[in-house]
């Protein structure tokens, strides 16, 4: 094939001689790999032919309630720290149980609230953490909030711009991800979720949504965030009801073919199962046997899994962070990015406002990036200087390649920027 492209070694000689190898990456999401999965293969076999009884329970027949498998409530109750009777296990994706008790909230109210939250005097609020999860957004304002924002810090969010904003009646929580957040992978302090559960918020139903997707998403054997008990801390902050954690094992065994499950107070739980039972007679009682009989047998149990996917994935952080370092320097020139101890991605700020032209360079280099501006809510970065990597899925080797081309592309985009200053 012949070439028409410029010589030389300027940036945007590197740039088109990049175009020119049809790189086919992706950078973009946020999914385990397929090594991943394998850990869990055995999830597919495990319960054989008439293996379908949880003690007296059987699987297949429709009684068992909303709350899920007593041994499923165990399991994911010991997972979030807290007691059986704490806890709902639910089918494949907390986003969905998420999603269930925020409308609970707005067509109901949640226990304790003085009216369901579409019949307030305006647009109900809440607050989330930026950079942020897209989903997150999505979901909350598909639903019709006004979302607030404060910066998510490295020891969680700005909880002293989260005390003026409370003042507010209408703000009537927080949703965020209170360990190795999405994307910069901070994890809240225990002296920032106290403050959080003692927090004086005008609306008295004011609660805290947390997202706890990667609880136990260690990279390393020793250097590991420790997870918060957000409903013993609110318990003992005096308000019990305030905090409802999500969780599930999308990230654990299979992303599409999981459980999600969630914990609060006992109150709250009698008080959600009710509504839940409007609309379900139960959940998938099987897909829950097998996730207990696959952990009671797995070497280890979770924590044995999850080191064991640590070993898969911190390779590929280290290879962002080794390509990142080799080609832009660590002095912040062209881009700073989290280095984080444990979830899912990467978060990185270009110096200057280019994060929309860097995802397009990558795009048209065949670099496929989260689109620039995802991590704010309405896809609108105000800084247009965040982006999110994803590194989880592709093999290492991909993951460098892909750096490299998003490095240089950093780089470029940057000039251009200057240039137009100038
Ligand atoms: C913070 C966070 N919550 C939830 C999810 C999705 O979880 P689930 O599959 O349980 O709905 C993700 C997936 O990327 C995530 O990053």
């Amino acid at each position: 094939m012949t070439t028409s492209h410029p010589t030389g070694n300027s940036t945007q000689a590197q740039y088109d001689a990049l175009k020119a190898k049809n790189l086919k990456l992706n950078m973009q999401r946020g999914q385990p790999s397929d090594a991943d999965f394998d850990l869990s293969n055995g999830l597919l076999t495990i319960l054989g032919e008439g293996e379908y009884m949880a003690g007296k329970l059987d699987t297949r027949n429709y009684p068992g309630g909303v709350q899920g498998l007593p041994e499923a409530r165990e399991l994911f109750g010991k997972y979030l720290d807290v007691k059986a009777a704490n806890t709902i296990v639910w089918n494949n994706a907390s986003l969905e149980l998420q999603g269930f008790v925020l409308t609970a909230a707005l067509l109901h109210g949640l226990k304790g609230s003085p009216k369901p939250w579409i019949r307030l005097e305006g647009k109900p609020k809440m607050i989330v953490t930026v950079p942020g999860y897209d989903r997150h957004f999505l979901l909350l304002e598909t639903l019709g909030f006004e979302l607030l924002t404060v910066e998510m810090q490295d020891d969680g969010p700005d909880v002293d711009a989260i005390e003026k904003l409370v003042s507010d009646e209408l703000v009537k929580g927080l949703l965020f991800v209170p360990t190795y957040s999405n994307p910069g992978g901070e994890s809240i302090s225990a002296a920032k979720a106290q403050r959080l559960a003692g927090l004086k918020a005008a609306a008295p139903d004011f609660t805290i949504f947390a997202d706890d997707a990667y609880r136990v998403h260690h990279l390393f054997e020793d250097d590991r965030d420790l997870p918060v008990n957000l409903v013993q801390l609110c318990a003992e902050a005096g308000h019990p009801d305030r905090a409802v954690v999500f969780a599930s094992t999308s990230k654990i065994t299979l992303a599409g073919a999981g459980l999600g499950f969630m914990a609060s107070s006992e109150a709250n739980i009698t008080y959600l199962s009710k509504l839940l039972n409007a609309q379900s007679i139960g959940p998938n009682k099987v897909e829950q046997l097998r996730h207990v009989k696959f952990f009671e047998q797995y070497p280890g149990g979770v924590e044995g899994l999850m080191r064991r996917h640590a070993a898969l994935l911190a390779p590929k952080f280290q290879a962002v962070h080794d390509v990142l370092s080799a080609e832009l320097g660590e002095g912040g020139q062209y881009a700073s990015w989290k280095s984080p101890k444990g979830g899912y991605f990467v978060s990185l700020d270009t110096a200057l406002p280019v994060a929309e032209r860097v995802v397009e360079l990558a795009e048209q280099a065949g670099v496929s990036l989260t689109p620039a501006g995802a991590t704010y809510p309405g896809g609108k970065d105000p800084h247009n200087r965040n982006i999110r990597l994803s590194p989880s899925r592709p093999p290492v080797a991909e993951v460098r390649e892909a750096m490299q081309a998003v490095a240089l592309c950093i780089k470029l985009a940057s000039e251009e920027y200057r240039a137009q200053q100038a």
